[in-house]
């Protein structure tokens, strides 16, 4: 039997109560900590962006009794406790309890056959393979689990989501963070930082982060981008980040806006004139 046999998933809704995002923040940090150097499997928190008070932690276990012991582990209990103080927390999935051999054989049934995209280029805009309306879940599937928002396109304000994931930049070389939201055509909102690295080349600005993220998850559809850093004058994306969200995001309108307000709106195609993309090679 190999690991992803053995492997449990759990997933928790957690609404966290105003103004101790930090303090929520930081006891997480210490739990995903605990549950990867206790070898129990490791933990990862997405914020829904249609309620920012509101997270999903999805915990992959590296087994079913790797739960029940991280569980019973008086160190674990300790930050669940904290966490309890000031969070509410909800199970909505158990993958750690025992598996239905029916329900394994149902949900192999449901699982779609993947098709590779051949698509290139320019062609990939014309549909959002991500999650589009035709793709609604059944009201008898009701699989719960991480979902960046709910809601239609526009209806996120993608200026604060951004302002939020500046927040993660890690930014340790230029002290200069910056936050992005990316929003698909069916209103899902990405977010990203920049990422620095000691080697300083292999740095990952914020927009390139949001893009990333959404095509590796099977979006190909966007609409609008919303870019913050704490400056004055707006700080517009680089040249490789405007070619990235060219190509994959076509004429995307773009806002650019500092922690206390918009600074600018542009469409893309003013910010790259005369671009190179598919249609050319
Ligand atoms: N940066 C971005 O993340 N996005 C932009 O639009 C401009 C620049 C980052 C890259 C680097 O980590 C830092 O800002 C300074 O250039």
């Amino acid at each position: 039997m190999n690991a992803s046999d053995t492997a449990r998933l759990s997933v928790s809704l957690i609404d966290v109560s105003e103004g101790h995002d930090e303090e929520f923040q930081k006891l997480v940090t210490s739990w995903e900590a605990l549950l990867i150097a206790k070898g129990y499997g490791r933990s990862e928190l997405v914020r829904d962006e249609g309620h920012p008070q509101r997270f999903y932690a999805v915990r992959h276990w590296t087994d079913a009794a790797a739960a029940e012991r991280c569980h019973a582990d008086p160190d674990v209990q300790a930050l669940t406790t904290q966490i309890h103080r000031i969070a509410r927390v909800t199970h909505v999935v158990n993958g750690a309890r025992r598996p239905d051999p029916l329900r394994l054989l149902l949900d192999e049934r449901r699982a779609p056959s993947v098709e590779p995209d051949r698509r290139t280029g320019f062609d990939r805009r014309v549909r959002d393979v991500g999650h589009s309306e035709g793709d609604r879940r059944h009201v008898t599937d009701r699989r719960i689990g991480p979902r960046r928002l709910r809601g239609r396109p526009g209806e996120i304000d993608i200026v604060a989501a951004a302002r939020r994931a500046r927040e993660y930049a890690d930014a340790a070389f230029s002290r200069f963070k910056v936050g992005a939201a990316l929003e698909t055509g069916d209103g899902t909102v990405f977010t990203g930082c920049n990422i620095e690295n000691a080697t300083y080349g292999l740095t990952i600005c914020a927009e390139r982060v949001a893009m990333f993220k959404a095509l590796s998850e099977g979006h190909h559809v966007f609409t609008r981008i919303a870019i913050v850093a704490d400056t004055e004058a707006p700080t517009p994306p680089c040249g490789a980040c405007r070619q990235i969200l060219w190509e994959f995001g076509g004429n995307l309108d773009v806002c650019l806006a500092n922690l206390s307000g918009e600074t600018g709106r542009h469409q893309l195609k003013t910010l790259l004139p005369l671009p190179f993309d598919a249609r050319l090679l």
